[in-house]
């Protein structure tokens, strides 16, 4: 299987740092930020990984990671169509990568504890679909939240950045998917942010009754903020754990 790095973005809420550094290479512990997620998916033995990124960083990508040599993976890069056009946006420039495989996409600022293999096996098995991974968190009005069917363990929809969020969980920037995503990315509209969501092409997903979730059951942490970037250092550090947990 192939792995997929979304890392554009304008990284606003990291500013001034990201007026001159891409937020995936500000330090998380004692390595950039880019370099956790792609030691998990080598973990899981995906050793293929395209890098998307803006035209403006792609270097300085470039320069640290080269083409992977050194972390013993072969890395690939794009230049993401449109700066600010949204997760899906950026995903499609994958499709010529992924070819006609199943594939795992991960957020570049998404770092955590867990061990990826279990979750790539179980989206094996299934025969089409996609399939997401959940955490608990306390603040649901910054991520995606999903409405669970938990006999099924499938979900019915997710809501962006609820106000009433139909569970405890939120979707986590780590996403397995099939081939019909690219189909489902052309068939979405910008949203009020004027982006392509992520959640509107897993919606599609969901209301064809085919996307699954597991729930993660270390820590993690969507380190595009000030404060969470602080507490993903603290966790792969070690100083901290997932027991207080404050997302
Ligand atoms: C994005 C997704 C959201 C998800 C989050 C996880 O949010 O849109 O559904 O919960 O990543 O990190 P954004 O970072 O674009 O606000």
């Amino acid at each position: 299987m192939k792995g997929v790095i979304l890392a554009g973005g304008t990284g606003s809420r990291l500013c001034p740092f990201t007026r001159v550094i891409n937020k995936h290479l500000l330090p998380v512990g004692p390595l950039p930020m880019i370099y956790w997620p792609i030691l998990s998916l080598r973990e899981a033995g995906i050793n293929e990984i395209l890098i998307i990124t803006n035209k403006n960083h792609i270097n300085a990508f470039m320069k640290i990671l080269g083409d992977g040599k050194e972390l013993n993976v072969k890395l690939f890069y794009e230049i993401q169509r449109k700066e600010g056009a949204g997760i899906a946006d950026s995903l499609m420039c994958a499709k010529s990568f992924i070819d006609e495989e199943k594939f795992i996409a991960i957020l570049g600022d998404n770092i955590f504890e867990d061990v990826l293999t279990p979750y790539i096996q179980e989206f094996l098995k299934q025969e089409k679909g996609a399939r997401v991974l959940l955490k608990k968190v306390k603040d649901l009005s910054r991520y995606g939240v999903p409405q669970l069917d938990d006999e099924e363990k499938m979900i019915k929809c997710i809501i962006e950045k609820p106000v009433h969020p139909p569970s405890a969980y939120c979707v986590t920037g780590i996403y397995l998917y099939d081939k019909r995503v690219f189909q489902f990315i052309k068939a979405i509209h910008p949203s009020i942010r004027n982006e392509f969501e992520i959640t509107d092409v897993n919606n599609l997903y969901a209301m064809e009754n085919e996307l699954h979730y597991d729930i993660l059951q270390g820590w993690w942490v969507d380190a595009g903020t000030h404060e969470s970037l602080y507490k993903a250092s603290q966790y792969v550090n070690g100083e901290k754990s997932v027991e207080d947990d404050i997302n």
